[in-house]
């Protein structure tokens, strides 16, 4: 899905980092603040302004895992399916997710872009298990029930803030 590219908040990204590509990981972390993820349009646009190829920038992009290509929605939701997870039920949690949020095994991000499930293979916090990451805040001991009404809450403050 692409997203209108607000040049001029690019450009300021650029001259705080004075056209500098040895910059570049900053400048996409920057970038990726804005948008949630790097679209593509980003690419020829860096690479002309800093003087660097487009592959090189793609090679950085792609090199770290904390960059994604593909647009994310406004909240994200990691799941742990690592072993202490695994073994206190992570599965029957991702599955009531996938159901409420109306998403297949491949896909990651709503339709309306509202929310994004990833699953990851340890969040650090074993001893919580199973744990959740909704927008950076990990909730512990996970049930589908406790999944359930936090997407519920999620939607409900969403409907406030837009009214
Ligand atoms: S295995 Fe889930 S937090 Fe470590």
């Amino acid at each position: 899905m692409a997203e209108e590219l607000d040049y001029d908040a690019l450009e300021e990204i650029l001259r705080r980092h004075d056209y500098d590509k040895t910059n570049i990981i900053s400048i996409l972390q920057e970038t990726q603040g804005i948008y949630r993820y790097l679209p593509r349009e980003v690419f020829p646009l860096f690479a002309q302004k800093l003087g660097i190829s487009e592959a090189r920038i793609y090679g950085v992009a792609t090199f770290y895992e904390n960059f994604s290509l593909e647009p994310k929605g406004r909240h994200i939701i990691k799941i742990c399916d690592g072993t202490a997870c695994h073994v206190r039920k992570s599965i029957p949690v991702i599955e009531e997710l996938r159901k409420i949020l109306d998403l297949s095994p491949e896909q990651a991000t709503t339709k309306d872009m509202m929310f994004t499930l990833e699953t990851v293979s340890c969040l650090g916090a074993c001893g919580l298990a199973p744990v959740l990451n909704l927008d950076g805040k990990v909730h512990a001991a996970m049930t589908p029930e406790k999944a359930r009404e936090l997407i519920a809450n999620v939607r409900e403050e969403d409907s406030y803030a837009c009214n």
